[in-house]
């Protein structure tokens, strides 16, 4: 169920305020891991990625193992962070059940692992235990069903939760571009 968090969060960055966002762009990812206080234990969860070329192309893999199921009394907390003046800045946060939100702001993400997922995870959102495995995914903010984004060096802080435990917690590293204009 790992694997589903981490695409959450691709889902969240969305969120408003501030002169500096508008329609998503590109998303380039530098990093994606575990927050330093994810606990392990019911979900563990090991992700790459992969450069592909040198302009920031890269594809995802991960090996996601969870001992509870993945289901709607899943909740979630994702922060958003911007850089500015040398320093992460709490931009924004987002909350609330984590399968209903990702299949409303991530379902082609959703799909896009379905596809690249061994066993195959179900055509919505849920996830029995088990061990998962997806290669070789190639996402893009483009994916996401989310009107805006905030643009420059971005932090997204997912933590998932059932009930008070808090299950686990990924970190996005990334900047996000504006769109390209047609000339
Ligand atoms: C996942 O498991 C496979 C097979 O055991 C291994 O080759 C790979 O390095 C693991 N990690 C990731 C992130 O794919
Ligand atoms: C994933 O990509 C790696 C490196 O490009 C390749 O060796 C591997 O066969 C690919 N796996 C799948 C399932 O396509």
């Amino acid at each position: 169920m790992y694997s589903l968090t981490a695409i959450h969060l691709l889902s969240l960055l969305l969120l408003c305020d501030s002169q500096m966002m508008g329609p998503p762009g590109t998303m380039l990812f530098d990093a994606i891991g575990p927050c330093e206080n994810n606990p392990g234990g019911d979900v563990e969860f090991d992700l790459n990625l992969q450069s592909t070329d040198s302009k920031g192309g890269k594809i995802l893999s991960m090996n996601v193992s969870t001992k509870v199921p993945l289901d709607d009394t899943v909740t979630y907390l994702a922060n958003v962070l911007k850089w500015e003046d040398n320093g992460w800045k709490y931009a924004n946060k987002r909350s609330g059940n984590l399968c209903p939100d990702l299949m409303r702001f991530a379902s082609k993400i959703w799909k896009l692992l379905q596809e690249h997922s061994v066993p195959k995870i179900p055509d919505e959102c849920s996830l029995e235990p088990g061990d998962y495995r997806v290669e070789n995914v190639t996402a893009a903010t483009s994916d996401l069903d989310i009107p805006v984004t905030y643009y420059g060096k971005t932090r997204l802080d997912v933590s998932i939760y059932q009930g008070s435990t808090l299950l686990a917690c990924v970190v996005f590293d990334g900047v996000s571009q504006k769109p390209a204009r047609p000339f």
